[in-house]
């Protein structure tokens, strides 16, 4: 047990009560954060004349060694402290002595792992970034190679009417093109130094809070000092923001699912990506979009769990804020490495386009197509619909697609059917003209893919920090 608050005590903290509160076994990761900031802090504290420049440098590079120790594995964080700022100061002082003690001069470590946390967490939103914006490349490849890859579209999960492959991956680039802008946006309004805050009321010292920002590359300093050591809201924001993720990537995997399974076969998952059945030899089991799917549960979770924790909470700091770390810590690499290794699943998986187009067409979804020719040719819709759902139970009972009944047998439902008919009810046509803005033909579909390119190709910038 060390810890930095003796003073005020007669007697030891229970053993029980000491592994209660502490947290370093989990916030021991944010220790490349706890040096970055303590040094920048110091500096300021130089600057403002409050530590002399010889002091500064002793304690910055007593903390330089450190990070370096740490880094080769010569240093090893244990667990007898409270937290990773006891950690960090108790070595400081341990290697450097006395001006080691000054470091913690005009902070808390109340304004401390606000700090910290926000420097991680800003990391982590540009690293997600990037892992999206992978994603949204590979789909973007994917929707060129399949602009003519017929499959059926679904409603209510029924052949409704056809699509593209390529439209199909067109919706889910919308979805992490959205994600992403969700990113920047959390990142922008995150981008705020809560140092200097104190505990809650700021400091006598005069700090120059906004030095210490641009030092650490925040837009400024945080404005309110109570709200700055208690504010979670950007945590909230995220764990919202990667539920939405989760979503997308759940809805995803269940459609990887489906399109795996014996009934469809649309697609086959790369051995690399998939998984054999113990007893069963034949199986290949689609093991990770499940496990995709599974653990977007996680994600919720921590979302719930913030808003919960957070609800109660009086200003300024309370202990409880500690449990933001664990689940947000847990939704961030949940998050990263279901939407990394579904990317990689996504680029190596083989699509059976025979198998597609085929589904396409037994399943009538060239029949509004049908109903809109009679339409075209002057009769009501409501009329056409009937007409084309009796030539349906029709093919349903010869077992056929609307394309094998003879034009005798269209005719005899409706004299208004010619042998142009044929033309138009083709999957071909049905798919390519359809190019109203955001639908699958292929005139549509090139400026889909024109816009999407040129979208990529102007959010090159990763952000700055
Ligand atoms: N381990 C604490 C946390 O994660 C650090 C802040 C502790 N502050 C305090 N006054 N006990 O929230």
């Amino acid at each position: 047990m060390a810890q930095l608050w003796g003073g005020r005590f007669t007697k030891e903290t229970d053993q029980m009560v000491y592994d209660f509160n502490a947290s370093i076994s989990f916030d021991k990761r944010l220790w490349k954060q706890d040096i970055q900031g303590s040094i920048a802090h110091v500096m300021m504290l130089e600057k403002q004349e409050i530590l002399s420049k010889a002091e500064s440098n002793e304690i910055v590079n007593g903390l330089t060694q450190i990070q370096e120790e740490i880094e080769s594995g010569l240093m090893k964080i244990s667990h007898e402290y409270e937290d990773i700022h006891s950690f960090m100061e108790a070595k400081l002082i341990e290697r450097i002595g006395e001006t080691g003690k000054k470091l913690h001069t005009g902070r808390s470590r109340n304004d401390q792992v606000a700090l910290d946390m926000r420097l991680y967490t800003r990391e982590e939103i540009g690293q997600i970034d990037e892992l999206l914006k992978e994603m949204l490349e590979v789909l973007l490849q994917l929707m060129k190679e399949h602009i003519a890859t017929y499959m059926p579209g679904f409603t209510h999960l029924q052949k409704a009417q056809p699509i593209t492959l390529a439209h199909h991956f067109g919706a889910y680039f919308e979805m992490f093109k959205r994600d992403r802008l969700r990113m920047k946006d959390i990142f922008k309004r995150m981008n705020y130094c809560p140092l200097g805050a104190g505990a809650l009321a700021g400091t006598t010292y005069p700090l120059d809070r906004e030095y210490t920002a641009q030092l650490l590359g925040f837009e400024g300093a945080t404005r309110n000092s109570m709200d700055s050591v208690s504010d979670r809201d950007y945590l909230i924001e995220l764990l919202s923001a990667m539920s939405t993720v989760m979503m997308h990537l759940s809805r995803f995997s269940e459609e990887v699912i489906l399109w795996n399974s014996n009934e469809y076969q649309f697609i086959e998952i790369d051995d690399a990506y998939s998984t054999g059945s113990s007893i069963v030899p034949q199986k290949k089991n689609p093991d990770i979009a499940e496990l995709v799917r599974g653990k977007t549960g996680r994600v919720y979770g921590a979302l719930m769990a913030l808003l919960t924790t957070m609800k109660g909470i009086p200003l300024a700091y309370n202990k409880d804020m500690q449990e933001d770390k664990e689940m947000v810590f847990d939704a961030i690499d949940t998050t990263k490495t279901c939407l990394s290794l579904f990317t990689k699943m996504l680029q190596t998986m083989k699509f059976k386009e025979k198998q597609m187009e085929d589904s396409a067409r037994n399943g009538f979804t060239n029949a509004t197509d049908a109903a809109d020719y009679l339409v075209k040719h002057g009769v009501p819709f409501r009329e056409a619909h009937s007409i084309v759902g009796r030539l349906v139970l029709l093919c349903i009972e010869k077992q056929i697609a609307l394309d094998d009944m003879s034009l005798e047998e269209f005719q005899a439902v409706s004299p208004v059917f010619q042998a142009d008919i044929y033309e138009v009810i083709s999957m071909k046509n049905c798919v390519d003209l359809r190019n109203t803005v955001g639908a699958p033909g292929r005139a549509a579909m090139e400026q889909a893919i024109l816009e999407a390119e040129t979208y990529l190709k102007s959010e090159k910038v990763r952000f700055k920090n």
